[in-house]
């Protein structure tokens, strides 16, 4: 018995919301097969799409860590082989090793005859996040497993929902070919923030949640300014503020960095706005000689 699972990338952060605004793109995303063994070992048989930089060790690999926390939860002991397709660049801000997370733990809840309903795999699913990069946070997680736009209220106790987007809401995400590993890009952010930032970051939030519930394009647009965490990762961005100024000047609503970078994205209404807002970003980063990809997706 064998099963195919598609999980999606994600944009976490999306401008205001660091650690508790996540949204899931339609593609890329990675494919997790797993087929169960007749005895109780977890086999990594293959990966592809990582250029080897993957690990089989079961221990280590965020296919693996959550399916092995959530058999010992559930006290059951089966065996499952594994393949893990990467489709999508691997420390891009695209929540990649949560997508694998997502995959194969869903995978396997299925295979069992679904012991936990989507939403119980979640504290699974972020003990992956905690191995790739030494903090369980859901804002990747949590989205590649509901879709849609998720946010976390709360870490502890862990409380998180979805909400409505507009329709005609799109994102484009551009990665440039540079690295950024996301335990660095956590640890240069500073550990108190003024009250004044304080203030302008919830009002953003409170702005964003309300925008996109209430399909308000503008306030949307207006809420989507980082007073916290951009200023300090935006340095290892190359082009960073010349891409996000091109965004806006090609009609984006607003634009940031996705998760921990380097991935940029930008929010658009509608689908053309969406693809020239895409073109003209990729376009800046082409003037200093880094190559980039554009993913274009609905919300
Ligand atoms: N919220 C996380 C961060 C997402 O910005 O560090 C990274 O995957």
């Amino acid at each position: 018995e064998s099963i195919k699972v598609f999980a999606p990338a994600t944009v976490a952060n999306v401008a205001c919301g660091f650690d508790i605004f996540g949204l899931a793109v339609d593609n890329p995303g990675d494919e997790v097969i797993v087929t169960k063994r007749q005895d109780d070992q977890i086999v990594i048989q293959q990966i592809t799409g990582d250029d080897g930089k993957l690990t089989f060790d079961i221990q280590k690999n965020t296919v693996t860590v959550p399916i092995l926390k959530y058999l010992s939860h559930l006290d059951i002991k089966h065996g499952f082989d594994i393949i893990l397709n990467k489709k999508m660049p691997l420390g891009s801000g695209l929540g990649s090793s949560s997508a694998s997370s997502v995959a194969g733990v869903f995978a396997v809840n299925q295979l069992l005859n679904k012991p936990l309903n989507t939403e119980e795999l979640l504290p699974f699913a972020m003990e992956g996040e905690r191995i790739a990069c030494g903090s369980a946070h859901a804002d990747n997680v949590a989205p590649a497993l509901l879709g849609g736009f998720v946010i976390i209220r709360s870490y502890s106790p862990l409380d998180f929902f979805k909400i409505n987007t507009p329709a005609d809401l799109y994102v484009s995400i551009v990665h440039p070919d540079v690295e950024v590993n996301t335990k660095d890009a956590r640890h240069i952010l500073k550990n108190e923030v003024s009250m004044n930032k304080t203030i302008s970051q919830m009002g953003n939030v409170a702005g964003m949640v309300a925008g996109l519930i209430s399909e308000n394009y503008d306030l949307i647009g207006r809420s989507m300014v980082d007073y916290i965490i951009e200023p300090i990762r935006s340095i290892l961005i190359p082009q960073f503020f010349e891409v996000q100024m091109a965004a806006k000047e090609n009609g984006a609503l607003g634009c940031s960095i996705s998760g921990a970078g380097p991935s940029i994205f930008a929010f658009s209404r509608g689908k053309e706005t969406a693809e020239k807002v895409g073109l003209a970003m990729q376009k800046e980063f082409t003037k200093v000689n880094i190559q980039s990809n554009l993913f274009v997706s609905s919300i």
